[in-house]
Parts: structure tokens; sequence; C-alpha cells
């Protein structure tokens, strides 16, 4: 059966072209498996006195959803070199309460595009680190730096053709990453 992949776009900008870069990607492998774009901008901050109380909901309901999914794709920009606030909000509180962390064991892949030339690579190295921790076995190649320029998704959405072949290797690379990390 097709896997179930969930998408988590770190940034919470109506406008964002991380967004926009996740919806492109998605539609380069369209029959290939089934995509949740799990949302990330309603949550409240965490913090520990959450476990346990209704305030933990929005993690609660957060969590079963991560817990469907076979694989997870994290779309990111970087912000101040790192990972932006909300992602690492909602790691965190999906990490929790301690020994029933939703992402143990999910097959990820991290790939972000900001306008700079360094294609949110720290933001990326930063939550590698952080998947180390959260068991989560994450595809190192290839990597996925993207500079944000005028074309990379054309006027229909869709990945524009200077960035077409690579991202649809990327995006093919990744699912046979996730198929290979399916538990038994
Ligand atoms: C940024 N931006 C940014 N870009 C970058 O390449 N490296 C960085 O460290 C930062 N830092 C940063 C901090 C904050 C607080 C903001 C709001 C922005 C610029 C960023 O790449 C740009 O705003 C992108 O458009 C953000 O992606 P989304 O939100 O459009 O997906």
């Amino acid at each position: 059966s097709k896997l179930k992949i969930g998408v988590v776009v770190g940034s919470t900008s109506q406008q964002s072209i991380n967004r926009r870069l996740a919806q492109g990607l998605v539609r380069l492998v369209p029959d290939q498996a089934d995509f949740e774009f799990l949302d990330i901008g309603h949550l409240p901050v965490y913090n520990r006195d959450f476990d346990g109380t209704p305030a933990a909901k929005p993690f609660e309901e957060l969590k079963s959803r991560i817990r469907s999914c076979q694989g997870m794709l994290f779309v990111t920009p970087e912000h101040n070199r790192s990972v932006p606030a909300a992602l690492k909000n909602a790691l965190d509180g999906g990490s929790r309460p301690y020994g029933q962390s939703a992402w143990s064991g999910i097959p990820a892949a991290v790939i972000g595009s900001s306008p700079g030339g360094a294609g949110t690579a720290m933001a990326q190295q930063h939550l590698r680190n952080i998947f180390v921790f959260l068991d989560m076995p994450t595809m190192q190649q290839p990597e996925g730096f993207v500079q944000w320029k005028e074309g990379l998704i054309d006027a229909d959405g869709n990945i524009g053709p200077a960035s077409h072949d690579f991202l649809t290797k990327y995006m093919s690379r990744f699912l046979d990453w996730v198929s290979l990390h399916q538990r038994a």
C-alpha cells in the first residue's frame, strides 16, 4: 500500500516560500505516496506543565497525526542561522512527555530554501543534530540547500525547469529512504 508522508513546513508565514517549495516537491511524485501537511502555527509555546493537562491537547493531536505517518519531510527556512522557533516548538512538544515521543523512529529528510546563497544549510545541520536525539533516521544525501530564485517555482506552483530534475531525484531518493526504514 501507499506510504503516508507527513510534511512539516518550518515557516508559519502566509507567504512562505518554503510552503510553496513543499507544495511543488509533493507534486513531483504525485502517485508514489500520500502527503499530509502537518500544521504547527497554532501550537502554543510548549513547556512541561502542559503534560497531562488540557493545555497539551494541540500537541496530543499533532502527535497522533505524526504517528499515522511512515515518513516525515521537513521543509524549513533558516532563522538567524538556526531552526525557526515554531519548528523547534513542534519538535519539542511532539517529543514529550518523556518516553512518549511521537517522532521516534520515523525516517525523515530535510530541505529548505532562502534567498541567500547558503540556502538554509546551517538550519538544516542544526535540525540533523536534533534528529539524532529524536532517533529519526535522516537521509544524508542528496542535501537540499535551495536558493530561492525567480523561476524556482513557476506561475502554476510547479518546480521550474532549472531544479526539476535535481528535486525529482531528491524526492524519489527520499521515498526509497522511507521504504528502507519501515519496521516489519
Ligand atoms: C530570516 N532570513 C534568513 N535567511 C537566511 O538565509 N539565513 C538566516 O539566518 C535568516 N534569518 C532570518 C531570521 C528571521 C527572524 C527571519 C524572519 C528571516 C530570511 C529568510 O530566508 C526569508 O525571510 C525567507 O523568505 C523565509 O522563508 P519563508 O518564511 O518565506 O518560508
